[in-house]
Parts: structure tokens; sequence; C-alpha cells
């Protein structure tokens, strides 16, 4: 199995996930982890699987607004946020917009966002999941969302997660949702 994982990153922790998720998936074959700004038609094409992550940014996902404000709060946080290499953009919306159909592709969303209940928060992953259905992929598995605290630095024990959930994406592309399954929702795959 050839897994591709595509990720947009401000901080940097959704790059370091995307790492960790890329370990789990490397025990059921090649990975290649690219952010959005050099991820190609062609990489798509030559993957099985295709996993997406970004950050939540206003309950979603980001937006050119939402991103300008994430580069000013790290210009005035006395060094205590760094920009991740990805933060020049481009971001999923402009990916999503850019990415043509697919036929026969299966793929999984996930986002960081701040540890506390996710109708508060919003959960990019959501979104990430809607496009990557209405794109024609089939998800393999429910919208992730792995925590970081209101200073957006990463707990304690989600990237050990993210390495766990690669590996149990592996065994989930060999048994992918079905429309019957009453746990299947048409769009966003399994909800948990
Ligand atoms: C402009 C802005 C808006 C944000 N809005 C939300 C939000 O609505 N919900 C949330 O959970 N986190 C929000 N956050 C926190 C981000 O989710 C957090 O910075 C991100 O997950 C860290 O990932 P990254 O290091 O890959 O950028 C926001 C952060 C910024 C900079």
């Amino acid at each position: 199995m050839r897994s591709l994982v595509v990720y947009e990153s401000m901080y940097g922790n959704t790059h370091l996930l995307a790492d960790h998720i890329a370990e789990g998936l490397r025990v059921h074959g090649e990975v290649s982890v690219v952010s959005v700004a050099d991820a190609t038609d062609e990489d798509v094409a030559s993957a099985d699987l295709v996993v997406v992550g970004g950050p939540t940014h206003a309950h979603g996902m980001t937006s050119a607004t939402s991103r300008k404000s994430a580069v000013d709060a790290a210009a005035k946080s006395d060094g205590t946020l760094h920009l991740d290499a990805a933060a020049a953009g481009p971001g999923l919306r402009d990916w999503f917009d850019e990415l043509g159909p697919v036929v026969d592709k299966r793929a999984a969303a996930f986002d960081t966002r701040i540890d506390t209940t996710a109708i508060l928060t919003g959960r990019a992953s959501r979104g990430i999941s809607h496009r990557l259905s209405k794109r024609g992929f089939t998800m393999v598995s429910h919208p992730e969302s792995f925590l970081v605290d209101r200073h957006s630095s990463l707990l304690e024990g989600e990237s050990d997660r993210a390495t766990k959930w690669g590996e149990e994406l592996g065994h989930q592309y060999q048994w992918p949702p079905v429309a019957d399954d009453p746990d299947f929702h048409e769009g966003v795959g399994r909800t948990p």
C-alpha cells in the first residue's frame, strides 16, 4: 500500500503529527509526507491512501484571513510561537480548489484543535473530510482530531496517538466503511 500524507501547518504541530501518522502507516508500506504547497495531482494519483490534515481556525479549515492572524500572533508572541515552513501557504482550501476529481481512491482526514469540547472549538477535519468525499474519495475512517493547549502546544501523548492512528488507518484501508453501516455518514465517514 502506498500512502500520501498531506498537511497544512502554521506552528508546526500538524506537520509533526503528519510525520507521526506516516510512521504508523509505514508498517503497511511506502509513505510520503508533503506540505500542501508541494502536494501535486500526480502525488495523489500514485497513492492508494491519501491522509489530509490541517489546523482548526475559526471552527473550521483555515482561511487567508485566519492564516494572516496566525502569522501576526507569532510576531507578537515574544518567540513562543514559531512559524512552520508550510506557514507561507497555500492553505488546504486553495489545494482543494485545484485538486481534480479522483476515482477509486481512499482517504482520511485529521486536524489539530484546542483541547475542549468540539462543539466549542469546531473541527477542520470535518470540512477536509467533506471536501475529500466531494472529490470522489472513499473515507476509511471518521475525521480525527489531535489536541493542543490554548498556547498551541501539543498535548502530551498526542504524537504517540497519531502513530497508532496511522497504523490503524492501514487496517481500515482494507475494510472501508460501507453505506449501510449505521455509523457511516455520507461525506464524513464514520462519526465517533
Ligand atoms: C487565527 C486562529 C484561529 C484559531 N481558531 C481556533 C478554533 O476555532 N478552534 C480551535 O480549536 N483552535 C483554534 N485555533 C488554535 C489552532 O487550532 C492551533 O493553533 C493549531 O491547531 C496548531 O496547529 P499548527 O501548529 O499546525 O498550526 C486558532 C488559532 C489561530 C492562530
